[in-house]
């Protein structure tokens, strides 16, 4: 709630504005298009820092040595593997059931078997981060793996975590390519501010519920087509449209009929994201080396006709969407794969709200009804 000119209590509807939390993890400015982590533009860390920096990053609030990274690096990789009863699990899912969903259940089963799950010490939440930015990616390729009837994989040391999610998904060595796309990929998600799924986090995290139970209600609200959704639904649109030519004319009848083009618009930009840049020009280079170049001239062509019809811009899901099937990930498993980099940012907030807690607890405005005269149920009509 807010109050109106007339001092009177008004709905703000989707929250739009409103400052819920103090932060020092991430920072969007929406009209000049800058986005920062820990202070640092994400413009300047997208070529520059792995996933694994980028964890530590939003971690401990600075960038790691070299000899941090390397311990630091060891120790995600080192937890990779997941429980044999999560493996089961996953085995026991219906083909059908949707990888998010499936991702949801693991991390909530995870819980069960994580020695530290009832233990908010700092010591017990460095170790419960560490696994579960761990096992995320497991889940995922594992999850991948047994649905194809593949062999699981175990973790390459000599990989980091975003290389090893490729090769443990795909069961080939990413190549310098795709092992830098993925990087930049898993950087560029890793964080952004307040959206749905990190107020779902801080909001679990502020009744003092263990972290399991944060991520597991930010995996659902991920999971929702007008948050990370978005991007399975933009890689079905491109690969619905035939060709360069068709764009304009199925992006126009989309807009008659009503419906939104999926991996556009944006809550908080007024302008282009700072993501955009670097993931269209991935999905092109990607496109390129895969002999696919049309998925890549396809969202191209997306993009002018979304921004000549309605003058909206491509938020992250867009190219993400062209990267990651150009990485060989089935669109699919795309939003478990944004879910994978962003529980390093999940878990950063959830920290710093444990550190500095108070319950959220907003209010609502009531506009039922007031005096209602109570009838026992023989009296009662439909
Ligand atoms: N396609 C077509 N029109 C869109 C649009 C889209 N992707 N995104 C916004 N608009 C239009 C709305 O129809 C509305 O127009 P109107 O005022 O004429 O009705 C206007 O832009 C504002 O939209 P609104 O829904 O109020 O903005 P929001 O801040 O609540 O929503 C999103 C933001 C992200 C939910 C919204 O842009 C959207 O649904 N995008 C598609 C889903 C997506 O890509 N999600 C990933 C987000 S990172």
């Amino acid at each position: 709630m807010a109050n109106n000119t007339n001092g009177e209590k008004v709905v703000v509807r989707g929250l739009e504005g409103v400052v819920a939390a103090e932060t020092s993890i991430s920072y969007v400015d929406g009209i000049h298009g800058r986005l920062l982590y820990q202070g640092y533009d994400i413009r300047d860390l997208a070529e520059n820092v792995s996933f694994t920096e980028t964890i530590f990053l939003l971690w401990r609030g600075r960038l790691p040595t070299l000899a941090e990274l390397k311990t630091f690096r060891s120790e995600i990789v080192g937890e990779m593997r997941l429980p044999s009863q999560v493996v089961e699990m996953l085995k026991l899912t219906p083909p059908n059931s949707h990888p998010m969903a499936v991702l949801r259940s693991a991390v909530s089963m995870l819980a069960n078997f994580d020695p530290d799950v009832e233990d908010r010490s700092p010591e017990a939440n460095w170790r419960k981060a560490r696994r579960l930015v761990a096992q995320v990616p497991t889940i995922i390729a594992d999850l991948h793996r047994v649905r194809r009837g593949l062999p699981l994989l175990s973790p390459d040391p000599n990989f980091g975590i975003s290389a090893n999610f490729l090769y443990m998904l795909r069961g080939t060595p990413p190549n310098e390519l795709e092992r830098k796309a993925v990087e930049v990929l898993m950087v560029l998600l890793a964080d952004h501010e307040l959206n749905a799924s990190t107020f779902t986090a801080r909001v679990i995290a502020s009744t003092l519920a263990d972290m399991h139970s944060a991520l597991a209600g930010a995996l659902g609200a991920l999971k929702g087509p007008l948050h990370g959704g978005a991007n399975q639904r933009v890689m079905e649109m491109i690969l619905d449209i035939p060709d360069v030519e068709t764009v304009q004319a199925y992006i126009a009848g989309m807009l008659e009929n009503k419906k939104r083009i999926m991996g556009f618009g944006h809550r908080v930009y007024r302008t282009e994201d700072p993501r955009t840049r670097h993931l269209r020009k991935y999905s092109e280079l990607l496109c390129e080396s895969r002999n696919e170049q049309h998925i890549h001239e396809i969202s191209r062509r997306i993009e002018q006709a979304v921004m000549e019809a309605k003058g909206i811009y491509p938020n992250v899901d867009f190219y993400s969407a062209t990267v990651q099937h150009a990485l060989g990930i089935p669109a699919e498993y795309f939003t478990a794969v944004f879910a994978a980099s962003r529980t390093a940012g999940w878990i950063a907030h959830i920290l710093e709200q444990y550190a500095d807690n108070r319950l959220i607890r907003p209010t609502s405005h009531y506009i039922g009804e007031m005096s209602l005269p109570f009838l026992s149920i023989e009296k009662r009509t439909a």
